[in-house]
């Protein structure tokens, strides 16, 4: 461990001198003198006295450089079996537009807007139009219902929301307005101006006086494009709202400079992809991977991005990832473990790979999700090509713990993402704090401060950042996943200590869907838990023990249950399986036994707590748990 162990060493004993000598990979406005304000702990600062512009770190850059032509998206649609590749210096002229036409809807720096779109490139258009102007983008995954939609709206209180006429999922076109113009009745906030963009699967009605057509909007702006506004590097670049553990969702907020510094070292140093690189991740803009490694990184790194509208299976066949790596001459694939597993049961034997030529591809990167050993082997059998499996988080922005294919590759050891990412100081700690010996499992902290590019707060929310994170061990920052190291310093991330839930790679509340179950007339108290599935990792159950008096058939709840679920919270939440019941265990202090309900359900023979409160409720429910 040559190079990754002097960077790693270094990283960690002299954090300000490492970053130091990475900002040389921004462009700045005004070069950073300080690295690092750590006067107001537990809440660093990197980088506290500089500022630049991320979208001039993104496009103008390269362009200014010379490299103009060079692709800088791709998008591929398997809906349409088109692609089309936009450059750098097209898409600067777009991005300075569409940033043109919202400094005239009155956006300035520090305003929030709100993106509601599908896996198009005036996503990244839009986001890169904020980045440009200093405005702070908040974009939100296209299947979330409209209540989820307006809890986002009402706290970053946009002045401008960006959406489209619909998403396409492979059997049906999903209108967007509609689940838009819900949100925002719901909403108390309203927005200034909706911009739309008209698709031709699905035309959205308009509301006078409020909503505007995108290609207008654009018209308008390409008369007036804006110029890079200069922001401070600790200026919010945007806010993502990820699942907590409770139904409200927590706005992750990223930073413009050490974001930009620490996207533009990880591609090149974690996944070995340079300039000039062909580089597709397969996920959705909606997500961390999506802002990070979708949009940012590769475009602050040079590379060709490749945003495709389409899933592994279905469209058409489980083939679709080998044609787009063909296509596209694809160098690296970062995706879902979930999307593997779907294409092993498809197609086994790998028999659709044969009709490509996927010689391109060097590496497969997943995350998002523990790579279980089964799917690495097969991908890695099927591909021939090294599989890494990496940690991180929304929270984190980029790796906390990956194989550094770029800076130093290692042995790859199944089931284990390797070892941490310069930057990230890993710890296992016990309930007391103390680090546990190698191979014992405990709670993943991260000794602060964490690195740039990492969330300096919530959004609105300094308390809940330390409740949330910083609290349990002081001086630690806690991940949420539990989880051990071996005696060669490799990680290995068994799942979540809390009541996040990972459903096909996407983050879930089990609280949110709670609270939504605890709505429905009949329903006196509920539990949802997070049960181990073959394909998507994690599915939700829940269980539902009913009011004193009524009366209703248990399926037909069951279905109602489970339509308020995908309404409320949308069908990405994919709770299809609702059980009522006589009681729910609880300790003597009426906490729900969910850990132990959660371990029986996966096949597993947990110890009865001792504070159980009745010991005879939690055995009436195991054939209940048993049955999944
Ligand atoms: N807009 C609207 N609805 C969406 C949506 C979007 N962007 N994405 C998913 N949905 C809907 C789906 O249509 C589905 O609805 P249904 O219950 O009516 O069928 C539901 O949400 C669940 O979606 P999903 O979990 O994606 O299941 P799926 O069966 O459609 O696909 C996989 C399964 C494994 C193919 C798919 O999840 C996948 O490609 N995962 C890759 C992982 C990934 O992108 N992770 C992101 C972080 S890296
Ligand atoms: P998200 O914030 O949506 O990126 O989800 C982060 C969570 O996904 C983590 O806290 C983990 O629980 C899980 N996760 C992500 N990547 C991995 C991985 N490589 N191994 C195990 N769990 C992972």
């Amino acid at each position: 461990m040559g190079a990754y162990r002097a960077t790693y060493d270094r990283s960690l004993q002299d954090p300000e001198g490492f970053w130091r000598d990475q900002a040389s990979l921004v462009d700045w406005i005004r070069k950073p003198d300080k690295i690092l304000d750590d006067s107001r702990a537990p809440f660093y600062r990197w980088y506290p006295d500089a500022s630049l512009n991320t979208c001039f770190n993104a496009l103008d850059r390269h362009v200014v450089r010379g490299h103009g032509d060079r692709v800088a998206l791709v998008h591929d649609s398997a809906y349409d079996g088109k692609s089309r590749s936009i450059t750098y210096a097209r898409l600067l002229e777009d991005v300075a537009a569409f940033a043109g036409a919202l400094q005239q809807l009155g956006v300035g720096k520090g305003d929030r807007v709100v993106i509601y779109l599908p896996m198009i490139p005036e996503a990244a258009i839009a986001m890169l139009a904020c980045a440009r102007i200093g405005a702070v983008h908040s974009v939100v995954f296209g299947g979330f219902a409209p209540a989820e939609l307006a809890v986002r709206i009402d706290d970053a209180q946009p002045k401008v929301v960006v959406s489209a006429s619909c998403g396409i999922e492979p059997t049906r076109v999903i209108e967007y307005k509609p689940i838009l113009d819900k949100a925002l009745e719901r909403a108390h906030h309203k927005p200034d101006a909706v911009v739309l963009k008209q698709r031709p699967q699905a035309e959205a009605t308009m509301v006078d006086g409020r909503d505007l057509d995108w290609e207008d909007v654009m018209r308008a702006g390409r008369a007036n494009p804006a110029a890079c506004v200069e922001v401070e590097a600790t200026d919010p670049l945007y806010i993502l709202y990820t699942s907590g553990t409770t139904g409200k969702p927590k706005g992750v907020v990223r930073d413009n400079g050490g974001h930009a510094v620490a996207l533009a070292w990880s591609l090149p140093n974690i996944y070995g992809v340079g300039e000039g690189d062909v580089w597709w991740t397969a996920s959705d803009v909606g997500w961390v991977v999506g802002h990070s490694y979708i949009v940012y990184a590769p475009l602050l790194t040079g590379a060709t991005t490749i945003l495709y509208e389409g899933k592994p299976v279905g469209t058409p066949d489980a083939g679709a990832f080998w044609r787009v790596i063909a296509d596209h001459k694809v160098k690296a694939l970062f995706t879902a473990p979930t999307a593997f597993r779907a294409i092993k049961k498809e197609d086994p034997e790998g028999r659709l790979r044969a009709a490509y030529d996927v010689s391109s591809l060097e590496t497969l990167f997943l995350a998002g999700e523990r790579t279980d050993p089964d799917t690495y082997h097969w991908a890695s059998d099927s591909l021939g090509v090294p599989v890494i499996d990496h940690w991180w988080q929304t929270e984190t922005g980029w790796p906390i713990a990956a194989n550094l294919r770029g800076l130093e590759p290692m042995p790859i050891k199944p089931g284990s993402p390797s070892v941490p990412v310069p930057g990230w100081d890993v710890r296992v700690l016990d309930e007391r704090g103390q680090e546990v010996p190698a191979g014992t499992e405990g709670a993943i902290c991260v000794r602060l401060p964490l690195p740039p590019g990492a969330l300096p707060t919530l959004w609105n929310d300094d308390e809940r950042f330390v409740a949330s994170y910083l609290s349990a061990f002081e001086g630690y920052y806690l991940s949420g996943d539990g989880g051990y190291m071996d005696e060669d310093g490799y990680l290995y991330v068994m799942g979540r200590t809390d009541d996040v839930i990972n459903v096909a790679g996407h983050r879930l509340s089990t609280g949110s869907m709670e609270a939504v179950l605890a709505q429905h007339p009949a329903v006196a108290e509920c539990a949802v838990i997070g049960v181990a599935d073959q394909m998507r990792g994690q599915l939700p159950r829940g269980f539902v023990v009913l009011k004193a008096g009524v009366d209703r058939d248990p399926d037909e709840l069951a279905r109602e249950l489970v339509q308020l679920v995908r309404d409320e919270i949308g069908a990405v939440a994919a709770l299809k399986d609702v059980s009522v019941v006589g009681g729910l265990p609880k300790t003597r202090s009426g906490k729900i036994l969910r850990k132990t309900m959660r371990e029986i359900a996966d096949g597993h023979d947990p110890a009865v707590p001792s504070t159980i409160e009745d010991a005879a409720v939690l055995d009436s429910l195991r054939p209940a748990l048993r049955r999944g």
